[in-house]
């Protein structure tokens, strides 16, 4: 299937066309690689190197059915790496090798976005959530049987929204049309006024004030702008983008073009994430559906020159791409690699045009702020939160799921809502966030105090919390885009210093240097996911110091490498056995977290 096959051959749906070979054929061939570089005047050597960036994309086939387990920290508290192993033993496959038949391959992967039902796989793009022993079990038979996906159990594929609790956001519906009627009967300022007096901040991480972002992108100068829904929702442990876009998605898109008519943008883009491509039909149907009801395309609502259409674009399993410039380097079919700013985005995005990139959740409450008003929104919330948050609560709880609350609700009466018991830790905000600890309990949601894109981890007291930071540092290791040194060799570093602390060969001398490589990567790395990246290192290290002493091999100093014993040889070879030809380490202070 070509998605694009309509479209003139453009450079910059290189990611596209890609993931697209690959669908067909399995993996993207020297000789494709040579007739797009022909079709498209891109040296052969950059789509080899876009192709290396993706880790969905490959060069060598994978097996008929590609299965990889979502490895996030929850879906291996829920015991998916035993499932990987039974289902790598019934298929008589080692993990990350195609079978000698070519039937199957069985892998990780980062989060799929599915923790509240996990553990979960992918298989073929296609989730599978709920896994247990007797699932796996089938699902061997089935791939031993060569059954196609379609004859395949249907609740296998089943996805649940999960919504324990709505608030005003995911009660308050709004008609289709209703935010872009008000658009042009009240007049773009007045709107955009309604969206800053609403003190609505991005909902994406970072929190920057959305009528700011939109403003300074319609000032900039240029014949075209763009307006960009960030859907690559990559962050651990964070899936209520996803529920947005299966159960929401007219109210994101109505968004999107409610911020196209005020800066005057004719074009769009939906960066969907490579795990959620199961999504992409509904969307796309969706699109069909709004450009039929006069909500999208030329002339929306029959107001001549009110033109604004949507592609979708899919990523291909690289969370650096949910960081902005990152997602716009990928857009024009690049390698995703962050870019210096200034120039922001706003001024300098998509292709060098002036550019808005927001979250899914900013959009779909952009949309409604505009049909309900701003005191709809500022009557929830603190001063300087405004409204509610969607949180996606996963990991030790009875009803994992999504939350929405008021921003200013206490982390501790979270937990009592979802069913936490005897929880030791939260982690909010991803594997890139804080690791609160049971005396932090009473810090609240909200851009000033405990700020979280979504994701709310919950540990109980049974757990190690060297599982999690294990976890993440493979995590940061696997998705650094490796341009910059500090978070390229940092991450690379810190993992490999985990993993011997995990295995109890670590010493005080490997804390002290997991310490020091976590600030260098925190004060100098390029971008956003160096300098968060070893959050979580840090807050473990102050608010759980037990989970690092008990795997030390020794608390007192023991080198990692003996220099004296190294250079016997020397020794032995010019005849000296005195004093000054041994080197004496110093005495090393212990390591006090
Ligand atoms: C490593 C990294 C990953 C990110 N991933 C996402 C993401 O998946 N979704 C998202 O909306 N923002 C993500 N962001 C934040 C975006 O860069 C950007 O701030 C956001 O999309 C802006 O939208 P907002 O103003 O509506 O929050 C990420 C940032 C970093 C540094
Ligand atoms: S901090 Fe990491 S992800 Fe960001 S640019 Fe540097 S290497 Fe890439």
């Amino acid at each position: 299937m070509n998605r694009w096959r309509d479209i003139p051959q453009r450079s910059d749906l290189l990611l596209q066309y890609l993931i697209d070979i690959q669908q067909r054929d399995s993996c993207i061939s020297t000789e494709s690689i040579q007739k797009l570089s022909t079709e498209l005047a891109i040296p052969a050597a950059q789509i080899k190197s876009v192709i290396e960036f993706y880790s969905f994309l490959h060069t060598t086939p994978r097996g008929h059915f590609n299965i990889l387990f979502s490895d996030n920290i929850t879906d291996q508290m829920a015991g998916s790496r035993a499932l990987m192993r039974q289902l790598c033993q019934q298929l008589n496959v080692r993990q990350g090798d195609p079978r000698a038949d070519g039937r199957v391959t069985v892998d990780t992967t980062s989060c799929t976005g599915m923790c509240d039902q996990g553990p979960a796989l992918l298989i073929n793009n296609f989730p599978i959530t709920r896994l247990d022993s007797k699932r796996i079990e089938l699902i061997a038979q089935l791939i031993e049987q060569d059954t196609p996906l379609e004859q395949w159990p249907a609740e296998f594929f089943e996805i649940n929204d999960n919504v324990h609790r709505a608030d005003i956001l995911l009660t308050h519906n709004t008609e289709d049309g209703d935010a872009l009627r008000a658009l042009l009967e009240e007049g773009a300022e007045t709107l955009l006024q309604r969206i800053g007096d609403a003190e609505l901040r991005g909902r994406g991480g970072a929190g920057f004030k959305t009528a700011t972002k939109w403003r300074l992108c319609k000032q900039a100068d240029a014949a075209q702008r763009i307006v960009v829904c960030n859907a690559d929702e990559g962050e651990p442990g964070t899936f209520k983008d996803r529920v947005l876009l299966q159960s929401y998605a007219a109210q994101v898109i109505e968004g999107m073009t409610l911020c196209a008519g005020i800066i005057g943008a004719s074009k769009g883009f939906i960066y969907l994430r490579g795990e959620y491509r199961y999504l992409l039909d509904s969307l796309e149907k969706e699109l069909q559906r709004r450009r039929d009801a006069k909500l999208l395309g030329n002339n929306i609502l029959d107001q001549q020159g009110f033109n604004f259409n949507i592609e979708i674009h899919l990523g291909a399993g690289a969370y650096i791409c949910g960081e902005e410039s990152a997602l716009l380097e990928s857009l024009a079919g690049h390698r995703g690699i962050p870019q210096k700013r200034p120039p922001f985005p706003v001024t300098r995005g998509y292709l060098g045009l002036p550019t808005v990139v927001n979250n899914v959740e900013t959009l779909m409450t952009a949309c409604q702020i505009a049909s309900h008003g701003s005191d709809w929104f500022t009557d929830k919330g603190t001063r300087q939160s405004a409204g509610t948050k969607l949180l996606s609560i996963s990991g030790d709880c009875q009803q994992p799921g999504i939350y929405e609350y008021p921003m200013g609700t206490s982390v501790s009466d979270i937990l009592i809502d979802c069913g936490a018991d005897g929880p030791q830790a939260v982690q909010i905000a991803g594997a890139a966030g804080q690791t609160l600890c049971h005396r932090e309990f009473k810090r609240k949601i909200a851009i000033e105090d405990a700020s979280t894109g979504g994701s709310f981890m919950v540990f109980n007291r049974h757990r190690d919390m060297l599982d999690m930071v294990q976890n993440f540092a493979h995590f940061f290791a696997h998705e650094s885009c490796g341009f910059c040194t500090p978070c390229r060799v940092g991450s690379t570093l810190i993992s490999n210093l985990v993993d011997k602390l995990y295995t109890s060969h670590a010493t005080q001398n490997d804390l002290r240097d997991i310490e020091r490589i976590a600030l260098v990567m925190r004060h100098a790395s390029h971008c956003g996911l160096g300098t968060t990246a070893s959050n979580h290192i840090l807050d473990t290290f102050n608010n759980f110091p037990d989970a690092y002493q008990r795997r030390l091999r020794s608390t007192e100093y023991t080198p990692a490498f003996d220099l004296d014993l190294a250079v016997c040889e020397a020794r032995a070879i010019t005849g000296r056995d005195d004093d000054d030809a041994h080197i004496v380490c110093p005495p090393q202070e212990g390591f006090k977290p």
